[in-house]
């Protein structure tokens, strides 16, 4: 599989995914910033899991954070950006972002703001991170009040995905790359859609070469959504489908429900909502079900969640963002449904929403 270069106005980088690329990275590195001090951010599961490359490579320095998201802080920043200071390290210092989402989120914002921002190279170890978090050159933190509310827009210097790693990777994690990867074939490819059924047994048995081959398309999907949003304003947000009912899972569940299954869920429910609204065509939400089972993704609510609850934490999610209540509905596979020129549509009928939350298996 070739390397691939992804240019948006932010920057534009190359791409490799491809199985046994990690044991490149010290020549990858080199490459790209010869004689220079290089700085490792990783967590401590994954510095666990690479401890002998890390033992071995030419780091000027290896930071790692505990894993899990209650590490992307500003806290956290605040110590890795001091302990690159204590090491000496100045402006001429790049930055190895080894890990999840997380670690490229906080690694990135790192190195968006150090010594006013430094080159990072983006080494994604989660399906996730490959297909999502890692390309279109969002960094930050979350703070108290919600997730990735301060932050900076820093594209990678490259991106170096290996997917040998994901061997090691928990289920639950696997399905949250999973969830992304069929909403990309949801809100643009009909043709990706069907593949990745029909693969799905090879992706949840971790075959390499199945894996490589279609995290190089979500990234590709991903890659084209964020261009296209430069020209055509607004674009990026169909990147949003399922996930205005998934936050609010996430927080009606306490956080219990994962990312990528209250993705899973949420992309059911805002199908059945386009039915119901006669924005989709009929039938939509039944194939996108199938789909996603095949996945072994889940596609009802919990039971134990209720739909009115549901709906007021995303009236609250909205609010804070100051925004009306707006969705990234498909009209079918492959195809959004618009708004005159706009890609996501308000719903202000507070009961179909509720309604469709119903059908999927709320309370
Ligand atoms: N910047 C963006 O555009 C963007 C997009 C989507 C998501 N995100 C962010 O991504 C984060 C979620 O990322 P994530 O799902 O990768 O979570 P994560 O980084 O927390 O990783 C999940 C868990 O898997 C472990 N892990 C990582 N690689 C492993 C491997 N190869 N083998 C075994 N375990 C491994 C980690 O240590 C962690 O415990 C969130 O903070 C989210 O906001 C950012
Ligand atoms: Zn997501």
């Amino acid at each position: 599989m070739p390397d691939f270069r992804i240019a948006h106005a932010l920057g534009s980088y190359t791409v490799t995914v491809r199985a046994g690329v990690l044991d490149e990275l010290p020549a990858r590195v080199e490459a790209l910033w010869p004689g220079r001090p290089v700085a490792v951010i990783t967590d401590d599961m994954v510095g666990a899991l690479m401890a002998d490359r890390l033992a071995a490579g030419p780091w000027a320095l290896v930071l790692s954070v505990p894993a899990g998201e209650s590490s992307k802080t500003r806290g956290r920043w605040e110590a890795l950006t001091d302990a690159l200071f204590s090491a000496g390290l100045t402006r001429d210092t790049a930055i190895v972002a080894l890990g999840g989402g997380m670690v490229g989120d906080l690694a990135g914002f790192v190195a968006a703001t150090y010594a006013r921002g430094i080159p990072f190279l983006q080494v994604p170890t989660t399906l996730l991170a490959m297909v999502d978090s890692s390309v279109g050159g969002k960094t930050g933190v979350d703070t108290p009040l919600g997730k990735n509310l301060v932050g900076a827009f820093h594209p990678p210097a490259a991106v170096l995905a290996d997917p040998l790693v994901l061997q090691s990777l928990p289920p639950q994690h696997l399905r949250c790359g999973l969830a992304e990867m069929a909403k990309h074939g949801l809100i643009t490819d009909a043709a990706y859609w069907t593949e990745l059924g029909s693969a799905a047994a090879a992706l949840l048995a971790r075959d390499p070469e199945s894996l490589t081959r279609f995290i190089v398309r979500s990234v590709q999907i991903k890659a084209a959504v964020v261009v296209e949003d430069e020209r055509e304003n607004g674009r990026r947000a169909v990147l949003n489908a399922g996930h205005t009912v998934a936050h609010a899972v996430e927080h009606a569940s306490g956080f219990r429900v994962s990312h990528g299954d209250a993705v899973a869920m949420g992309l059911v429910a805002e199908a059945h909502l386009a039915e119901s609204l006669g924005l989709a065509v009929t039938g939509l939400a039944e194939r996108v079900t199938a789909g996603l089972k095949r996945l072994s993704l889940p596609t009802r609510l919990p039971v134990d969640i209720d739909a009115n609850q549901l709906f007021e934490a995303m009236r609250l999610d909205k609010k804070r963002a100051g925004n009306e209540l707006r969705f990234a509905l498909l009209h079918d596979i492959g195809v959004m449904a618009r708004d005159a020129d706009r890609w996501t549509v308000p719903v202000r009928d507070a009961s179909a929403i509720v309604h469709a939350l119903r059908t999927s298996g709320a309370a």
